[in-house]
Order: structure tokens, then sequence, then C-alpha cells
């Protein structure tokens, strides 16, 4: 039997991490560009392969949130507005979308908000403390249909037991989908990680997101689940 990879460690010297994105050029406009050069100082933190200490980040003790591949930012945004008394951690690669999100935390006037370029995969193995999350949010991440990408996708038994390891005992992991098949994919992913044991919560409402609207225009349905962390230490 091959032992299952360390997501932790990263790949062994001499192999490439398989990344679940592909970094698009995109358009981008004159306003995110330059908010890329200007707020990023204010709202944007380095990656660093050490744990970052949210208290001296948001200069207050808070239940944290973090967010993976948030896209524009919308609904981030949003929920960091709507949410004062916790703070917000968006992990993304994609440039434009981060320039977006940066002009609405500053339209927004967010202190609750903080982002990070990178991959959310080492983010959360190499820079984020185990327990240390409140809710880890996941909406519609990309679906890599085709069988032979679908070793691209993020959900897999490693990055769930990371995910659980990082969540704090009572915290939510909250998975959203509009591809049937990836959705079948996780919640039998998700079954095989004993801190996810509990039957799902029913998800809090939330504000839709781009790619969410643009689902339903194709008529996808929207599949969703929130999984809370066992409060027994996670393995
Ligand atoms: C299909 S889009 C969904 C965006 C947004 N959540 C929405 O619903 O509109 C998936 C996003 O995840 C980002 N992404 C994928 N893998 C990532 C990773 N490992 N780290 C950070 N971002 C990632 C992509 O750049 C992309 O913007």
């Amino acid at each position: 039997m091959t032992a299952p990879p360390d997501i932790e460690a990263g790949p062994p010297p001499g192999h490439r991490a398989i990344r679940s994105y592909t970094l698009r050029a995109g358009r981008i406009t004159v306003a995110q560009r330059r908010a890329l050069q200007e707020l990023w100082p204010r709202y944007g933190l380095e990656f660093a392969p050490r744990p970052l200490e949210p208290r001296q980040v948001f200069g207050r003790e808070a239940p944290l949130v973090m967010e993976i591949g948030f896209g524009d930012g919308e609904l981030l945004a949003a929920m960091a507005a709507a949410e004062p008394e916790r703070d917000f951690l968006g992990v993304e690669v994609h440039e434009p979308g981060i320039g977006h999100a940066l002009l609405l935390a500053e339209r927004l006037g967010l202190r609750n908000l903080r982002f990070i370029r990178h991959d959310a995969v080492e983010v959360l193995a190499q820079q984020l403390a185990d327990a240390s999350l409140a809710r880890l949010q996941l909406f519609f991440p990309d679906p890599w249909p085709k069988k032979r990408h679908h070793k691209r996708r993020l959900v897999q038994p490693a990055f769930v037991g990371l995910v659980a390891r990082r969540l704090a005992p009572g915290g939510i992991f909250h998975v959203a989908t509009d591809w049937a098949p990836y959705a079948e994919h996780i919640e039998a992913v998700v079954a095989g990680e004993p801190a996810f044991a509990q039957p799902p919560l029913p998800a809090a409402s939330r504000p839709r997101t781009r790619f969410e609207r643009r689902g339903e225009r194709l008529g996808h349905e929207v599949w969703e689940r929130a999984w809370q962390r066992s409060t027994r230490p996670a393995g």
C-alpha cells in the first residue's frame, strides 16, 4: 500500500505539486491594477511557511473565517461587512479577482478582512496553526470534470484531513458546488474523515457568488453542506 501524500510537508524533492488551478491571464482593469499596488500594503499578507498570528494581523482576538478561491470577492466582502465580530482571510491566485476584492474592502471600509495571494493548500498547510479556524468556506471550487484531471480537484482525503486539523473543535467546513459529480465526490471524501462524522448542519444563508449565478443561468442546481468538526481532537 502506498502512503498517503504528506500534504503538510509538500511534494518530495524533485516532484511538482499538483495545483488545483491554472493561472488565467484574465483582463485586469486600471482600477484593479491600482488596487493591487496601493491597497495591497493595507489588506495583503505575504505567504510565509510559518503560522501567522491572527491577533497580530487583526489587532484583536476574534473567530477567524478563511475562504479558499474567493473569485471576485463579492461574497467574502459582503460577509465580512455583515459579520464585524469575526475576522476574514481570503486566499486566491487570480489577480483581477484580488484587485476587485481589494477595491471592495476599501469601499466598505473593512478592518476585519485580509488577503493572501498564494496556493490555498500551502497556506492551509504551512501558514495556519491547528484549531485556528472557526470556519473554512469553499464555494464553487473548480470542478475539473475530465477524469484525467480529477487529481487536480481541491477536495481530496489529505485536504479534508488538513481542514479538520485547522478547524477549531465545533468549527464549520462550508462547501457548495453546482457540479453534481463533484458533489458526490466531496460527500464520499468527507464521509471518510472521522472528524466530520456528524450529519451536516443546515447551511447558513449567504450571498450568491458570481460562479453560482452563472451556473444558475445554465440550469445547474446548487448542492451545499456545512459539516461541523467534532469536539474530539482531530487525528
Ligand atoms: C470556479 S472559481 C469560483 C470563484 C468563486 N468562489 C465564485 O463562486 O464565484 C474557483 C476559484 O478558485 C481559485 N482557486 C482554485 N484553486 C486554488 C488554490 N489552490 N488556491 C487559491 N485559489 C484557488 C481559482 O483561481 C478561482 O478563482
